[in-house]
């Protein structure tokens, strides 16, 4: 692994430049919570919410990034490291290019969601938790995993061989048990408003 002779090529249009463009500021958002807990669904509603306030926004979800860029991961611990380290790199690209991204992903590992924390200055990275209890996950069960992972299946599955930190400390908590899905993303926005993003 070389990354000597690399000198960093500084970007003309700067990131303020473009946060200026699109009269908003840029950040990530980073959804986190088992698998089935509502990350994609709230992460593609607000993003539908976002896009109707004429704000610039993406989502990078899991299951499409892991059939892409990380289609050579998978839910190993080195693995899911590496998985949440890239996607941290891609979540900083799109937040250097002014938009407000958001990520669905389990990223089960605090220390990894930490790591990915740093990249960014701290008026723009979100730890988001989407609480959702493992029973609830386990009974929704939208894909059908969790009764693989329980038959013996799927290994390593989060919450059932594989372990899930939640957040120590989330900048904002989702109930997506009380709350529908509509509500949990107008709360995100409400947020957003209070850190001044737009
Ligand atoms: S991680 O832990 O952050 O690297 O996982 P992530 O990239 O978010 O991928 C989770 C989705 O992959 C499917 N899937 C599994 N999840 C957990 N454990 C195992 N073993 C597994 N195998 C496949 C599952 O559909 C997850 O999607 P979500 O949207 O979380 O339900």
């Amino acid at each position: 692994m070389t990354q000597q002779n690399l000198i960093w090529h500084p970007a003309t249009i700067t990131k303020k430049d473009r946060q200026k463009l699109n009269g908003h500021k840029s950040c990530a958002l980073w959804l986190t919570g088992y698998s089935g807990s509502g990350k994609s669904t709230v992460a593609n509603e607000l993003d539908r919410q976002l896009h109707a306030m004429e704000l610039q926004s993406y989502v990078l979800d899991g299951d499409n990034v892991r059939q892409g860029l990380n289609r050579d991961l998978g839910f190993s611990q080195n693995d899911r490291i590496e998985n949440i380290r890239r996607v941290g790199e891609v979540a900083k690209l799109f937040v250097d290019s002014g938009v407000i991204v958001m990520t669905a992903f389990i990223s089960p590992y605090q220390k990894d969601r930490n790591q990915v924390r740093e990249l960014f200055d701290a008026d723009e990275f979100f730890e988001i938790y989407i609480d959702c209890p493992l029973e609830v996950c386990e009974t929704r069960d939208p894909k059908g995993l969790y009764q693989k992972a329980r038959n013996g299946e799927i290994c390593d599955f989060t919450g059932i061989d594989s372990p899930y930190e939640p957040p120590s400390s989330p900048d904002l908590t989702i109930d997506t048990v009380n709350f529908s899905v509509n509500e949990a993303a107008k709360e995100i926005v409400a947020f957003l408003k209070t850190e001044n993003i737009f």
